[in-house]
């Protein structure tokens, strides 16, 4: 069957709600298709290209942010604190785990969930679910859940605000290397975790200092990476109207890219082989995310893969695992040993966020920053065992200071304090910060497997 950025609308629709009035989703449609894209076929090439660097173990994806965004919480100090974090995570992860990092934000578009119900039951009346910003609103109320199209363009009106800003910041001085001792957070305290941060800043520091002491032109000259970093939008491919209007032709070659972000996945939900999203998916040259639960099955990823990338093409999947910490070491380990010999160009991430679901004593969902962190030793020590590169993270963080995923070492023990997320739970900055070093300090030691070490930390 041949693809056209229209063609998913032959197939049975997954998770894209009904519209009260079509005809206005129409009109919204033709006016986001008159907009311009929020990113470039180059800079999707280029994303391309480090991806595949990182499937061969030579640079490590850092993929981060809100289970949803929203319109609510979309402010200045929101999108920095946010870019902030990943930004030193990213410090490190290159300075500790030894890699360079490629950063990719869950920003600048992830207003669409997938919901396990369409409607829910609130003080006895039936309403729709909450489905993403892009789609209707969070109050539980039958006209706050109405599908109202008007909200595609706010979304997309918001991401090209969040995408100038963090452009902005990426390349206009706010990353630079110097700034790193400064990028604390205030909220971070005395913890343990800021201690070990400010060491790092200042070594660095010294470092270049050295180097600039003993250079001619200026380091930013010398290393332009010292003051720019290359960051990248992404979030889940599921409203596929939205998708749809933002696909274009690149100019040079004709070839179709979406839009809307540099990188895109296909849900748990949705990455059934017939599904819309993945027939949307396999027109567009951009990177695609696959995630990839406890069912997963080798030989139904292998016909995925040969839909989403029939020509084999490294950079262009990311694999992303999320098994949950009681099925992760079987599940990967099987995984890895079925793909083995197959050829396919891989690129090899977890996501410790969405297998391991809990909920506290009120029954509010939260995760435990035990189980996440255990989840990410796992899929590291199973891919050394098995020969397989460890290449990325996926996480859903934030850089405010919520109380929504208990522990780390700044010990968040209940969840009354900030609880603000509409979706799903996720790490503030201290548990951010700890992950990050965890993983570097997993990544750059021996690489003997440690999976039996047993932790006693929280
Ligand atoms: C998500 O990433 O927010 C999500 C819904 O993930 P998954 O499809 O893995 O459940
Ligand atoms: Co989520």
């Amino acid at each position: 069957m041949s693809w056209s950025r229209g063609s998913w609308r032959s197939k049975q629709l997954l998770h894209i709600p009904e519209y009260p009035y079509p005809a206005a989703l129409r009109s919204a449609e033709d006016r986001l298709k008159n907009c311009p894209p929020l990113i470039f076929a180059g800079e999707v090439r280029h994303l391309k290209s480090s991806l595949a660097r990182a499937a061969d173990g030579h640079a490590f994806l850092l993929q981060g942010g809100d289970c949803a965004e929203n319109f609510e919480e979309f402010n200045t100090k929101y999108i920095r604190d946010t870019f902030r974090v990943l930004l030193q995570m990213s410090l490190i992860l290159t300075f500790v785990g030894e890699k360079p990092v490629v950063k990719v934000g869950r920003v600048a578009g992830q207003y669409a969930k997938p919901r396990s119900a369409a409607t829910e039951i609130v003080d006895g009346q039936e309403i729709l679910t909450y489905r993403g910003d892009m789609i209707n609103r969070p109050e539980a109320t039958p006209e706050g859940r109405r599908p109202d199209p008007e909200r595609m363009l706010q979304a997309y009106f918001h991401s090209a605000a969040t995408l100038n800003l963090l452009r902005a910041f990426a390349t206009g001085g706010y990353a630079d290397l110097f700034r790193a001792g400064r990028w604390l957070l205030d909220f971070v305290g005395k913890s343990a975790v800021r201690k070990k941060y400010e060491n790092l800043a200042r070594g660095i520091n010294k470092t270049l200092g050295v180097m600039r002491a003993y250079s001619q032109p200026d380091i930013p000259e010398m290393i332009p990476a010292a003051n720019q970093v290359e960051f990248y939008s992404s979030h889940e491919a599921l409203f596929l109207p939205y998708e749809e209007a933002l696909a274009r032709e690149d100019s040079l070659t004709g070839d179709p890219v979406a839009g809307s972000a540099h990188f895109l996945w296909i849900g748990e939900r949705t990455r059934r082989l017939d599904s819309p999203q993945v027939e949307f998916l396999r027109g567009v040259i951009n990177p695609i995310g696959i995630k990839c639960g406890p069912g997963a099955d080798a030989s139904e990823m292998e016909k995925l893969l040969d839909i989403l990338n029939p020509d084999n093409e490294k950079g262009k999947i990311t694999i992303i695992l999320r098994a949950g910490v009681d099925k992760a070491e079987q599940t990967y380990r099987q995984l890895f040993r079925e793909f083995k010999g197959s050829g396919r160009e891989v690129l090899w991430s977890v996501d410790p966020m969405h297998g391991n679901p809990k909920s506290d004593r009120s029954g509010t969902k939260t995760r435990m920053f035990a189980d996440i962190l255990r989840e990410v030793e796992i899929f590291i020590d199973v891919c050394r065992g098995e020969g397989v590169v460890p290449g990325g993270v996926h996480l859903e963080m934030t850089g405010k200071n919520v109380t929504e995923c208990l522990g780390g070492s700044d010990r968040v023990e209940d969840l009354s304090g900030s609880y603000d997320t509409l979706c799903d739970p996720r790490l503030n900055a201290s548990q951010s910060l700890e992950l990050a070093f965890e993983i570097a300090e997993r990544l750059s030691a021996e690489q003997k497997p440690l999976l039996h070490r047993t932790s006693g930390r929280f």
